[in-house]
Order: structure tokens, then C-alpha cells, then sequence
């Protein structure tokens, strides 16, 4: 790009090479690679350049527990992904660099719920790159039209369809029993048998009526039934497996955020043809959602390096080309939505319906409603209850009712 360009742009390349800007995230599947090289690439352009600090593990738990560690060594990256009110935290400890940026100063950039995530008291401290919608279903078009099945649109359909499958040596659902896994999986079923009102009083407003519901009964009896859907291989399988099973025709279905998409994108599928994107019953209004941000962390920044990280990730172009490879959509507002196939535009049109509305769901699994603490132990007691028929609906409803109250 030429300097004119650059100036056009509104960006400042760096004047020379400049020390490695590393860079710790837990993009690490090979959809989530190509949308960090969107991003290494434009900062390269710019003469930053990217030292990947990958840590491998869905949800991020892992890179959380490598980050801790690298700053208790003193030795922080330049940035990284950290999510939802956890920036607060770390804001909090002094560690983050204040990004003063005109580029991030108007609030009507973002819808609130974003702009709220990234602003600690009045002062943006972290980048946001795109909004993930969690409450989908991917399925493989060529198992259902071979059987000559419907697709699903409820839970009873969803697992009257079981036996069709099993019968053909087919997984109806696929899926990775692991705790972020679980815990998202369940998330979505109390979003689609409660509602989002419900969803907030209970997750968020922490209501006592809503943590002793039937309905939490409900989605944990859900839970369990779905489990009868997988195959019994899914121990520490990870998402992309189980999106591979469905890629394959080895499954017919998988409940999982769009970050499939990138996934399949990756892999050279398409949208409505390899595969088929469908809300999880119930849900179709819905928007369960989280949001990846970058924070950078002031003992490493250097003026000229985070001001170049910032442009480059909100550039309008950035945020379009960074979405069709994650499988996400534009974390700013009024980015045309043209070049995006229709899992985005649904994702992108129910986001700001529901937005508008005041309905949109935080996912808890992914960071984005409670403290971290909080999400761990919500994740252990799914995944306690998930695996272990022992424990009852009653007990683990009890657990998460005492729990998120303790650690709110
Ligand atoms: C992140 C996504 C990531 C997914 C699976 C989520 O918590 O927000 O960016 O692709 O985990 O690793």
C-alpha cells in the first residue's frame, strides 16, 4: 500500500521495523488461523509485525491460565485476546493500556453491549473484532436429502429423527464432550425452552425465582436427552472434529457457535450447499452472542505499535475480510453485509433486532456474563451432570443456583 493510500486511509504505517508484537489468542483450528492471518497480514502491511503466541484449547480457558502465567513471570504479550467483563479485571490490576484512539471514541460505533464490554469507566481499553452467534445448528444437506428427512425445527423432531440416523451408521448429533463444550451446549437449550428474558434474570440479574425454575430442570433434562444422540467417541474430541463428522456426512448435525463457519470456510465448503446453517429450535429471534476483543498491555506498548493495532482491526475492510474468514460478523455498525452469505446476514439481522429490543443473550460459557470464576464453575457442574447420570436435574440445578450466586 502506498503512503497516500496509507494517509487516505487514515492509518500511519511505522516509519522502520520495529520489535516483534506477540500476540497471545487460542485461534488455533484452521478457520481461526486464516482469520488471525487476516489480521497479521494488514499489520504487516503496516510494518508491524505479528509474533503469534497461539495457545491451543476452544473457549480459551487454556490461554487464560498461559496469560496469568506470563505476567506473574513479568513478561506479558504485547496484546491479547481476552474477552467479556474479565478486561474490567485486568484493567482493574493496572496492567492494560489505555487506547485513546479517535477511531474507538464514538460510542455510536458499536451496538451498547459492546461498547459497555470494552469501556472501563468512560475509558476504552481493548479492540473489538466481531460478534459470534452461538445458537446455531450446522447440518449436512446431503444425509437429510439421502434419507429423505426433514430438517429439524424442534426438539422433537430433532431427536425423533435419532433412529433414521443411527439406522444408516450415521451420529445424529456430533460433539465433543468436553466442559466449555457442555456448557455451551446447555446454555443454548436454557436460551431455547426459557427465552432471553428468562436467560438474563438467570444469568445475569441472578434472580432467586429463576436460578429454582423448572425450566433450568427442563434444559439439564434436554441436556442429557441430546447426549443420547452423540456417539460414545466423543471424549475430548474437539469442535472441529466434530464439524469435521458433519463436513463428512459422518454426522447430521452439531450444535456449536459460527465459528464452524470460519471452519468450513477454511476447508473450502459453502453455505447452503455443503452445509446448512438453522437456529437452534426455538431460537430463530434469538441472538446468543459473544465477542472477541483484543487489550493490549502497557508495560509492553509502544504509542506507534497499539495506535497501528487499533486502526488496522476496526479498518472497515479489516472487519469484512477478518468476519468471512471467522465465520462471524463486523463488530462495527453499518458495514454493508453484501459479500456474506445467509448464516451472516441472519446473525448480523438478529443481532441488531434484538439488540434494539434489549434480548440479546451473553453467552456465560464464552466469557461473556459473569466473572471468570463464575464460568468455571458453571462449566464443571455441567460437565459433572453431563457426564455422571448419578447426578440429578435437582442437584446440579441446586449447584448452579448456589454457585452463581456465590461467585457473581
Ligand atoms: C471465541 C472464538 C473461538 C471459539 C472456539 C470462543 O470463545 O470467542 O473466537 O473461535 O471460542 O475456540
Amino acid at each position: 500500500m502506498t503512503v497516500l493510500m496509507s494517509l487516505l486511509l487514515g492509518y500511519v504505517p511505522l516509519a522502520s521495523a520495529q520489535p516483534p508484537f506477540d500476540v497471545l489468542h487460542w485461534w488455533t483450528s484452521a478457520g481461526e488461523k486464516a482469520a488471525a492471518e487476516v489480521l497479521r497480514r494488514q499489520l504487516s502491511d503496516h510494518g508491524l509485525e505479528w509474533a503469534d503466541y497461539p495457545v491451543r484449547g476452544g473457549g480459551g480457558e487454556s490461554a487464560m491460565a498461559v496469560l496469568k502465567a506470563r505476567v506473574i513471570a513479568g513478561e506479558p504479550p504485547s496484546a491479547a485476546q481476552i474477552i467479556g467483563p474479565n478486561i474490567r479485571h485486568w484493567q482493574a490490576l493496572g496492567f492494560l493500556q489505555p487506547l485513546d484512539h479517535p477511531l474507538l471514541a464514538p460510542q455510536w460505533l458499536f451496538e451498547p453491549v459492546i461498547d459497555q464490554l470494552i469501556r472501563v469507566e468512560g475509558e476504552v481499553v481493548a479492540v473489538p473484532v466481531s460478534i459470534h452467534r452461538i445458537n446455531w445448528m450446522w447440518l449436512n444437506p446431503r444425509v437429510f436429502e439421502q434419507l429423505d428427512l426433514p430438517l429439524p425445527t424442534t426438539w422433537s423432531q430433532l431427536i425423533e429423527l435419532a433412529p433414521r440416523f443411527r439406522a444408516a451408521g450415521i451420529v445424529p448429533l456430533a460433539h465433543g464432550n468436553q466442559a466449555w463444550q457442555n456448557a455451551t451446549l446447555f446454555e443454548t437449550l436454557l436460551l431455547s425452552l426459557a427465552g432471553p428474558e428468562f436467560y438474563q434474570r438467570y444469568f445475569i440479574h441472578l434472580e432467586e425465582q429463576a436460578l429454582f425454575d423448572d425450566r433450568v430442570l427442563d434444559a439439564l433434562i434436554l441436556l442429557r436427552q441430546l447426549k443420547t444422540l452423540m456417539d460414545d467417541q466423543m471424549h475430548q474430541r474437539e469442535w472441529q472434529q466434530a464439524s469435521q463428522m458433519v463436513a463428512e456426512g459422518r454426522a447430521a448435525m452439531q450444535i456449536m457457535g459460527d465459528w464452524v463457519k470460519g471452519e468450513f470456510t477454511a476447508w473450502g465448503l459453502e453455505a447452503g450447499k455443503d452445509y446448512l446453517c438453522l437456529a437452534v429450535p426455538g431460537t430463530n429471534e434469538q441472538h446468543l452472542y459473544s465477542v472477541d476483543t483484543f487489550v493490549l498491555f502497557s508495560q509492553q506498548a509502544d504509542p506507534a505499535q497499539w495506535r497501528l493495532f487499533v486502526e488496522s482491526l476496526i479498518a472497515e475492510q479489516t472487519q469484512v475480510d477478518f468476519s468471512l474468514a471467522k465465520g462471524t460478523i463486523p463488530v462495527r455498525r453499518q458495514i454493508a453485509m453484501d459479500d456474506f452469505d445467509d448464516c451472516a446476514r441472519a446473525s448480523d439481522y438478529v443481532f441488531r433486532q434484538a439488540s434494539a429490543e434489549g434480548r440479546l443473550a451473553p453467552s456465560v460459557a464464552h466469557s461473556m456474563a459473569t466473572s471468570p470464576q463464575a464460568e468455571t464453575a458453571f462449566h464443571e457442574i455441567i460437565h459433572r451432570f453431563f457426564m455422571d447420570e448419578r447426578v440429578t436435574p435437582e442437584t446440579a440445578r441446586s449447584q448452579l443456583a448456589q454457585t452463581l450466586k456465590a461467585l457473581q
